[in-house]
């Protein structure tokens, strides 16, 4: 469902110079449509300048927490991350979606188990909020993170994760990693090859890790997983969350023409006349059609809907599953029409 809700924001956190958390009231009549499970994200809805801006931000709260926080570092001209770091101020709303994504730590207190972090600059968001919910939750299970940022001045949630890890030394463990601060105790570098094999042989050899969870750029991503396959980790204990794609898609099929597409979305049944060489959702939201989306690049799984009828192509896939695809899923804002007639349900997706 593609619905947003108006939520206030009761505080703006400054948590270093470049970021602020925004931390949102939850009505009781909204509070279980927001229960999440940590790694999952609000996609949020505003108008800046005159435009209808929306983005994906990961929850950094807890949901043991009475609240919703989420955390905007300032990207260099950015539209939302500007706006939030300059202009938001408490008492303002904005508009959320309820909870989404499958980059999931679904907690267990019965659990026993040992997970690695890797994340840089705002790739923390949806880590802090796993460490947070594992150490209140999973009394038996063990934390370590590797948290790589420019300088700890630059690094969210700094202060906390100390207190964390001095609240409960033997559950959380942080290798910190500064690629422009010398800093005692900590790395100097990026996350990259040597780091991950330091952090697997060395740092935390004495661990037998049963999950593996990735947040930051896709390039940290990339050497990361590379390293903990080398190490014989499998692909299903790798979990990892991308808030940017490198690849922008295209449409590689020799299709041309005009597509009759028949959306469903929030029970109601619109048809449009598709491009075929533009994406379904540019399409559908040409049309004024009120289709769910957040990131536009493929990696928010925000504009997920089930083919109907009729065939489809879409080029580049990070997220879904073969099963997934094999069943009709497509992310709309990377698939393009090929068949004259198409039918799209996004309620059941
Ligand atoms: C699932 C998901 C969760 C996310 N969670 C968070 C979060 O918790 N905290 C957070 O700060 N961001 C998060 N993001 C990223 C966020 O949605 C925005 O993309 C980001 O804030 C930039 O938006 P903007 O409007 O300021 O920039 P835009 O106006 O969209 O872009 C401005 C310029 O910056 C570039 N750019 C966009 N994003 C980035 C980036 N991340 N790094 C470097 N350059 C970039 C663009 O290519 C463009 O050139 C998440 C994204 C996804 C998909
Ligand atoms: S809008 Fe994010 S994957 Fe399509």
């Amino acid at each position: 469902m593609s619905s947003y809700n108006t939520l206030h924001i009761k505080e703006i956190i400054q948590e270093t110079p470049n970021a602020v958390s925004l931390v949102f009231d939850i009505p009781t009549h909204l509070k279980n449509d927001f229960s999440f499970i940590p790694g999952q994200f609000l996609s949020l809805k505003t108008v800046i300048n005159g435009e209808e801006v929306r983005r994906a931000y990961s929850i950094s709260s807890s949901p043991n927490d009475d609240f919703i926080q989420v955390s905007v570092k300032k990207i260099a001209d950015g539209t939302f991350s500007v706006y939030a770091n300059e202009k938001l101020l408490a008492g303002d709303t904005l508009e959320a979606m309820v909870p989404e994504g499958k980059f999931q730590l679904r907690p267990n207190p019965n659990a026993s188990k040992n997970y690695l972090a890797f994340a840089a600059g705002s790739g923390i968001t949806p880590i802090m909020s796993m460490i947070k919910t594992v150490l209140s939750i999973e009394k038996k299970s063990k934390f370590a993170l590797v948290y790589g940022n420019k300088t700890s001045e630059e690094t969210m949630f700094f202060r906390e994760l100390l207190e964390l890890q001095t609240t409960y030394p033997n559950q959380l463990f942080i290798e910190f990693v500064y690629s422009q601060e010398n800093a005692e105790g900590a790395k100097f570098g990026r996350i990259d090859k040597s780091i991950v094999n330091y952090a697997l042989k060395n740092k935390f050899d004495a661990i037998d890790f049963d999950d593996y969870y990735l947040c930051g750029p896709e390039t940290m991503i990339d050497s990361v997983k590379e390293v903990l396959i080398e190490n014989k980790i499998a692909n299903d204990q790798i979990h990892f969350e991308l808030f940017t794609s490198s690849v922008a898609v295209s449409n590689d099929g020799d299709t041309d023409g005009i597509s009759k597409v028949e959306v469903i979305v929030d029970d109601e049944s619109f048809t449009v006349s598709s491009d075929k060489q533009a994406t379904l959702l540019d399409n559908i939201l040409k049309a004024d059609i009120d289709a769910p989306y957040s990131c536009k690049g493929g990696v928010c799984a925000s504009c997920i809907c089930r083919v109907v009828e009729g065939e489809v192509n879409m080029p580049v896939n990070n997220l879904l599953t073969d099963s997934e695809v094999a069943e009709g899923l497509v992310l709309s804002c990377q698939a393009y029409a090929v068949s004259d007639e198409i039918k799209l349900d996004f309620d059941d997706a």
